[in-house]
């Protein structure tokens, strides 16, 4: 069974340039492609956690432009419901302007338009969405008000509140205290942290004990740190003792687009929760999805279909 999803956030036409490197300040450099696509790091979870057989229900705002029809059509055609993305009067759809090199690593800047524009009000004109959800996903590319209206009305609705830290900001205490699932990455994680040390990647997986105390002491019990190329590690202080710290194994890919890779891996983890499955299941799942959405240009564009990731787990476990 699967319980409901409800995503509140951004939704952003994704302008890319894909070049051999990425420019260094003050650089121009020639580019060997470009593409507009749908993105927006909540759409994108929105979309994948539906592609992965999620019931998911999108809050957001787009403009009154071809690229929010642009949006909406590419959530509705993957089974998002997008009655709850309200179109500004007065902004136009987010957009990000992103570099891809070579190497599928890129750099990205957003311009909010009518993402800035969605407010707790937003929450509360779509309190049904909330109503019996199994799992509210945010991250941070909305203001923290709205951020923190959506947590409290996930909380209400006894769902679980999955925040992913991204792009990162510090947060007010009571959004901390509101998130059941925190979802970082390497960088992200050492930002919240501050001077606290973030282990190497090849690290064992106890140099991670450390890290686990201080998430706990700042309120957040379960938290899952990605890797990129190196897997994940899951910090969950709710665990008996001893399965408290979790290594996810990498899958090797050839990456061409890593951009949306992280809400790959956000959307399958609120897919995964969403169905019931356990921290570190949902994360071993995510872990091959966000792998594979790498391995193709764009991100909705590029995100598997849940036989897709299945097929890869089976061999990964049969591997072992
Ligand atoms: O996480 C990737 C996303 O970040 C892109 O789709 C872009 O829109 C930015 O929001
Ligand atoms: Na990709």
């Amino acid at each position: 069974t699967q319980g409901r999803i409800v995503v509140v956030g951004s939704l952003n036409a994704d302008l890319t340039i894909y070049c051999e490197r990425l420019p260094l300040p003050g650089e121009t450099v020639h580019g060997n492609g470009f593409a507009v696509n749908p993105g927006g790091k909540s759409a994108n979870q929105a979309v994948a956690a539906s592609l992965l057989g999620g019931n998911v229900s999108l809050v957001g705002a787009v403009g009154a432009d071809a690229n929010g029809d642009m949006l909406l059509s590419s959530a509705a055609g993957a089974g998002v419901d997008i009655s709850g993305v309200r179109a500004s009067a007065t902004e136009d759809t987010g957009v990000a302007v992103i570099a891809v090199d070579s190497s599928g690593e890129n750099n990205i800047i957003i311009s909010a338009g009518a993402n800035g524009t969605l407010s707790p009000a937003d929450v509360a004109v779509e309190a049904e969405a909330f109503d019996g959800a199994a799992v509210v996903c945010l991250c941070l590319e909305v203001s923290l008000d709205t951020v923190e209206a959506a947590a409290r009305a996930g909380r209400d609705a006894g769902a679980t509140v999955l925040l992913n830290l991204s792009p990162y900001a510090e947060i007010p205490q009571q959004i901390a205290d509101l998130t059941d699932v925190l979802l970082v990455n390497a960088h992200e994680a050492s930002l919240f942290l501050g001077s606290a040390a973030i282990p190497g990647s090849d690290a064992d997986v106890s140099d991670w004990e450390a890290v686990r105390l201080h998430f706990a002491e700042r309120g957040l019990q379960r938290v899952l740190v990605t890797l990129g190329a190196y897997g994940s590690v899951v910090l969950d202080s709710l665990a008996p003792s001893g399965q408290q710290l979790v290594r996810v194994a990498p899958i090797k890919v050839k990456a061409v687009d890593t951009t949306g890779a992280g809400d790959a891996f956000t959307g399958a983890v609120a897919a995964r929760l969403a169905a019931g499955a356990a921290l570190a299941d949902a994360a071993a799942f995510a872990s091959i999805a966000a792998a594979l959405a790498t391995t193709r240009k764009g991100t909705q564009a590029a995100y598997p279909q849940v036989t897709d990731v299945e097929r890869l787990l089976a061999s990964v476990a049969g591997a072992l």
